[in-house]
């Protein structure tokens, strides 16, 4: 995968949409504001789908503006060449993503007020749907067997280097009332009770009728007919619409389709072996 992704101080980033200068801007001189919010994943948790929670909250369940801005405009990549030039130029507040690894995101971030939403997912789904992702851009020529691809997720070797540093990087940061942490699962398990909790981390009151609005405007079903959400609008020459979308499936336990046993238990010796010392336990385990 040499060609298609560089390694900046050990994380592979996609060629396509980072360079080592953004990245080393990033983290050395982009100034965080006190009023931001961060939205900040691993790939394939549900960073969209937190973005389109997020940009409904800031508009009171109102779906006037996921309706007509692009989710990429609604809140930049913190970290992408482009994203960056969008997130320099955003009229605060800002609204911003980022699958930035913790030591390499904005070093201004310490000592400042700003807000990080981190949402977390089950390794296992990520894989399969990062799989599943990877295949549709046309750049990338190199994916093998899933076989293959679980030894480089589980060894680090892919896009924003590896999930467990990835989340226990993060997870460093809870308990700090800046930094918010929820998983995929409880935002299918408990949508609405999900939203409220967001809100009240956020200091924003909804109605209960603002929060359905939030919810149901953020469904699935809503953000896959929703072309400023569906990445439809990605130029075909960097995603390939033939090969699926990136509202794939969006269920949990997927994995379960596609894990051989053998698989399975080869991971679960990899997470039990990495996520042990982290002293927490999530809704996959
Ligand atoms: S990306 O490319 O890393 O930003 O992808 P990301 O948005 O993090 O993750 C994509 C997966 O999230 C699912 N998704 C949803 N699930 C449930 N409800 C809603 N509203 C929703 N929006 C996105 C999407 O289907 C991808 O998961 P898979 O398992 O591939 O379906």
């Amino acid at each position: 995968m040499a060609h298609e992704y560089f390694t900046h101080k050990g994380v592979l980033f996609p060629s396509l949409f980072y360079s080592p200068a953004a990245l080393s801007y990033v983290e050395n001189e982009f100034q965080v504001r006190d009023d931001d919010i961060f939205n900040v994943t691993y790939p394939k948790s549900g960073t969209n789908w937190m973005l389109e929670i997020l940009s409904l909250i800031r508009c009171d369940g109102d779906p006037g503006w996921v309706r007509s801005v692009l989710n990429w405009e609604r809140a930049p990549w913190v970290g992408s060449q482009k994203g960056l030039e969008a997130a320099l130029k955003y009229p605060p507040p800002r609204l911003l993503c980022s699958h930035l690894p913790v030591q390499l995101f904005p070093r201004s971030l310490q000592g400042s007020k700003a807000k990080i939403i981190y949402t977390l997912r089950c390794p296992k789904d990520i894989l399969v749907s990062l799989y599943h992702f990877t295949k549709l851009f046309p750049h990338i020529k190199t994916l093998g067997s899933l076989d293959s691809f679980l030894e480089d997720f589980l060894s680090g070797n892919v896009g924003y280097g590896s999930w467990f540093d990835h989340v226990t990087g993060w997870m460093g940061l809870k308990g700090n009332e800046n930094f918010f942490s929820i998983t995929y699962e409880e935002l299918q398990e408990d949508p609405r009770g999900s939203v409220r909790r967001i809100c009240h981390f956020l200091g924003k009151e909804l109605s209960e009728e603002q929060v359905a609005a939030v919810v149901e405007n953020a469904s699935f079903q809503s953000m896959r007919a929703n072309k400023m959400s569906n990445f439809s609008q990605v130029v075909d020459e960097k995603m390939d619409h033939h090969k699926g979308q990136l509202l794939r499936k969006g269920i949990c336990g997927d994995w379960r389709n596609h894990f051989s046993e053998a698989q399975s238990q080869r991971f679960d010796a990899v997470y039990r072996e990495r996520m042990q010392g982290l002293g927490m336990t999530f809704p996959w385990d």
